[in-house]
């Protein structure tokens, strides 16, 4: 009898004496397979290949979020590019649905849509080239954001990249890509000045603004190809310091929280050297019944927050106050975000996020959403870990790109909301009961902005949502991303995140 093979094993060698027809469908491993051993011969020694069983394959494919999840029956870990592209080939070949694995935060349930096929993981692209001139950068699609921050930082440089330590590079900035530079610079995808990336028919390009293909790669490009690399704008570091102050409220005080939010900057016109962010959660210990409310206020350039900033949320009452001075390199772990964070480990929780672009804090409707958040997650409720987050950058730098300069619709709101309902993994109905507290959630937040459709992150998104509200409404849009669709990737093969149609 064939036995699956358990461990990791090197390219050519793992396909030739892998056997495990018992297991796996569509001839996908099959020892005899010409086409596995073709698939070997062309990868570079230094690819790995992971098969069901083995513990690298279980890491590869361990999900942040284990509701509806893609699911693989190989993994291909490719040394280069050009791993990329012959794993495209095999798997175009062999009519084989493959999809890419960078830091496994992607939650979408359009992921769940993928079904026995081929795992990209990109492990092994990450890199950080500094060029000579120091203007520019080349980073590997597999890097991480900590690793593209650390690296440039030690270099005296800093980039726009996600905040989160365990989160891609590139998995962010493909949909846009939100961080604390954006203020100045604008989003992760604006500063990218060329890509390498593999198309749908397993052609390696280079492409960079001159290409038809950019213009959607920085907001709706996951739907488009497989970056093996970019190289994106660097900066000197302009600030070495950075301060917080964390604030944590009760409940009741809402209203006076984001009133103070509001008016403190009221004509919208927000320092980028400022960010705001909140989360409601449980804290047994300030409220064993109720969530709090913890608000962040961030500051670059200073060693404490600026008190023309800081004074009027004193001044409501908080229960805790807590200051912080350090390096940008600190923010992740203030926010709670850093690689030994609980948002870092993949745990086997189940964790949809339901988001919505907003202008600005509306106090009612964050009132009602508060009760009924309060009510569905509060005390003991399966759903007691959840954090209802608002994430409040700065976006001077997101708008002077131009609202219509890429696939990213929402250059001009200036507040991301969105629910994240964790919980432990049970049945149909704790996932509906879930989806049903959150959407109502967002729809609260809605109904009070007058907007007429909402505006999802698509990196956020629960799944359920319309390419429109992903995308933009605006039919010109959704037209160019269609047509781009239809040229590139006719058959649909990178439709699992997000799909623009
Ligand atoms: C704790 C946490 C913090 C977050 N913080 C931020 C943040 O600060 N800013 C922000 O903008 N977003 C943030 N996000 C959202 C984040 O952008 C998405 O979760 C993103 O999908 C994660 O990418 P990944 O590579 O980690 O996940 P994966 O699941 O590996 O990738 C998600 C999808 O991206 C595509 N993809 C990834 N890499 C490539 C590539 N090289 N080429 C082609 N396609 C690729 C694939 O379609 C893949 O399915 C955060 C998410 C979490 C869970
Ligand atoms: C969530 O509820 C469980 C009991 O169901 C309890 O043990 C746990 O402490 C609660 N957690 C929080 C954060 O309230
Ligand atoms: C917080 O951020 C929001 C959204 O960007 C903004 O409207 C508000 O003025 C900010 N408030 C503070 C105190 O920074």
């Amino acid at each position: 009898m064939f036995r699956l093979r358990l461990e990791a094993l090197v390219a050519v060698a793992a396909l030739i004496s892998a056997s495990c027809a018992d297991v796996l469908t569509r001839g996908l491993c099959s020892r005899d397979d010409p086409d596995v051993q073709a698939l070997g011969s062309a990868l570079s020694p230094t690819a790995e290949i992971y098969f069901p069983g083995s513990d690298e394959f279980e890491a590869a494919t361990t999900r942040w979020s284990v509701l509806e999840t893609p699911t693989v029956n190989v993994v291909v870990v490719p040394g280069t590019e050009n791993d990329v592209v012959a794993t495209v080939k095999y798997a175009n070949k062999k009519r084989l649905p493959f999809l890419v694995y960078n830091g496994v935060h992607g939650a979408i349930t359009t992921l769940g849509r993928m079904d026995s096929g081929v795992g990209i993981s990109l492990g092994k692209l990450s890199s950080v080239k500094i060029a000579g001139d120091g203007n520019t950068a080349t980073i590997g699609g597999g890097t991480f954001s900590k690793t593209v921050t650390d690296t440039l930082w030690a270099a005296g440089k800093q980039t726009v990249t996600g905040t989160c330590e365990c989160v891609s590079y590139l998995g962010p900035a493909l949909g846009g890509g939100h961080g604390w530079l954006q203020g100045h610079h604008g989003l992760v995808a604006d500063q990218l000045v060329s890509a390498r990336i593999v198309l749908a028919d397993g052609t390696l390009k280079t492409i960079d603004a001159n290409s038809d293909l950019w213009w959607a790669i920085g907001g709706a490009g996951h739907n488009f190809g497989i970056v093996t690399s970019v190289t994106t704008k660097i900066f000197d570091i302009e600030h070495r310091d950075w301060a917080i102050e964390t604030l944590i409220f009760s409940g009741d005080k809402l209203e006076a929280v984001y009133q103070a939010a509001n008016d403190l900057l009221a004509d919208g016109t927000q320092s980028a050297d400022l960010i705001n962010w909140s989360y409601w959660l449980n804290i047994p210990d300030f409220d064993p019944d109720h969530p709090v409310i913890m608000f962040y206020i961030i500051q670059q350039g200073v060693t404490a927050v600026d008190p023309t900033y800081t004074s009027p949320f004193h001044a409501i009452g908080p229960l805790s106050i807590q200051p912080q001075a350090g390096t940008y390199t600190d923010l992740a772990g203030w926010t709670g975000i850093a690689n030994t964070s609980p948002p870092c480990q993949n745990a086997g929780l189940v964790n949809p996020r339901f988001p919505i672009y907003l202008y600005e804090y509306n106090v009612a409707a964050l009132r009602t959403a508060y009760d009924t958040y309060a009510e569905a997650i509060g005390g003991s409720s399966v759903f007691n870990a959840s954090l209802f987050m608002f994430e409040g950058y700065p976006t001077e730098g997101v708008r002077a790109q131009g609202l219509e300069s890429s696939a990213f619709a929402f250059r001009d709101r200036r507040l991301l909301a969105a629910p994240l309902i964790t919980y432990s993994p049970l049945d149909a109905e704790r996932d509906a009961e879930a989806a049903r507290v959150g959407n109502q959630l967002r729809q609260i937040l809605h109904d009070a902005s007058g907007l007429q459709e909402f505006g999802v992150y698509v990196n956020y998104a629960y799944g359920d949502e319309t390419p429109e509200q992903w995308y933009g409404s605006e039919e010109w849009r959704q037209d160019r991303l269609q047509g781009l669709k239809a040229k590139y990737d006719p058959s649909g093969k990178f439709s699992f995140f997000g799909p623009v149609a």
